[in-house]
């Protein structure tokens, strides 16, 4: 099969209103990892029973592993890139690792989709796996954050997404896969919300109401955008977002799930590594004075043709 012919899982799928995340581990025993792979190959035809009742709905499903599990359940070899999630920083300011063995990303622009989905994977899991984790998020006004910002426009567009996303000759047994880092953050809203629009404007580096780039004078070096700007040889590395709100304001709860998606985990580790310990180390992202990483784990999605030989 040639590069071409591989087809990645819905890791480009276009931008949706809602999206559920989901962590589990696996349990202990073979009948788990067996559980498991029948559910890998039951994923596309869920996927399009679900879809298929709202077909404006944009139902897609991504599942990842952790390095903890891949060979209980695919053998060897392992990509080459999967290891444990790396942890970065120190005290209140740390990107920890948490439990986690598999994740499902759901997307649609309706949480029925999203839900009934997660509801038929979960019935099919059954005890094999620990549900550890469950986020649903919605988009904010605007394609806006949770703190009021524009998130998501500086995404590789539909022509370079395929480059950095998904693996490619580096390592051919898993070519079409991609790596997916996953961080959940709560904000600290009374406080962001007690800076004034420019002290804002100034961690994220671009304005508030029109999403423009703050210029080179008055963007600081410690600006979130300045810190996840990645250049190798003058040329730009880019990972793929698709971040979401989520919260309980009853309950003082806002946050961000972040996820993004790239080639290797490198350039997503070298970012938070940016943000947590600082570039110069001290010159640190401000974002994280009001934000607490409160989970973080890594994991590789295989392509769809992996999935399916997986349950045979
Ligand atoms: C507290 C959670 C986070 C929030 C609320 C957040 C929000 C934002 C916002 C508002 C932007 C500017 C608009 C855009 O280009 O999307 C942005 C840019 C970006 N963020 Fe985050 N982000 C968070 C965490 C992260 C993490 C953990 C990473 C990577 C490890 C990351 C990587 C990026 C990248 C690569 C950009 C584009 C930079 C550029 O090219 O200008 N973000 N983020």
């Amino acid at each position: 099969m040639t590069i071409d012919q591989i087809e990645p899982q819905a890791v480009d799928s276009p931008i949706t209103r809602s999206a559920l995340f989901m962590v589990a581990t696996l349990g202990p025993g073979e009948h788990c990892a067996v559980r498991v792979r029948e559910v890998c190959g039951d994923l596309a035809g869920l996927v399009r029973s679900v879809g298929k009742r709202v077909p404006s709905g944009n139902l897609s499903c991504v599942i990842g592993f952790g390095a903890a599990v891949w060979e209980r359940l695919f053998g060897t070899p392992q990509p080459i890139g999967l290891h444990p999630f790396r942890e970065f920083g120190s005290g209140a300011r740390k990107a920890l690792a948490t439990p986690g063995d598999i994740l499902l990303h759901i997307r649609a622009e309706h949480m029925d989709l999203c839900f009934e989905l997660a509801a038929l994977l979960v019935k099919r899991l059954g005890d094999a796996v620990a549900v550890v984790d469950e986020v649903q998020g919605f988009r904010y006004f605007d394609m806006r954050s949770i703190i009021g910002f524009v998130d998501g426009t500086e995404n590789p567009g539909p022509r370079d997404v395929a480059r950095f996303t998904l693996v490619g000759d580096e390592d051919p047994a898993f070519a079409g896969g991609s790596y997916v880092l996953v961080q959940k953050y709560l904000h600290d809203m009374a406080g962001w919300e007690a800076l004034s629009t420019q002290e804002q404007e100034r961690i994220i580096g671009r304005t508030k109401l029109a999403d423009i780039e703050l210029d080179a004078a008055s963007k600081p070096s410690c600006s979130h955008s300045s810190l996840t700007t990645l250049e190798e040889g003058g040329q730009e590395i880019k990972i793929l977002r698709d971040n979401m709100p989520f919260g309980r304001p009853g309950a003082g709860e806002f946050g961000t799930y972040f996820i993004g998606y790239a080639r290797s985990p490198a350039p997503i580790e070298q970012m938070l590594e940016n943000m947590f310990v600082g570039k110069p180390p001290g010159n640190y992202d401000r974002l994280l004075d009001y934000s607490r990483a409160v989970t973080g784990g890594l994991y590789f999605v295989p392509p769809v043709d992996f999935l399916e030989q997986a349950a045979e």
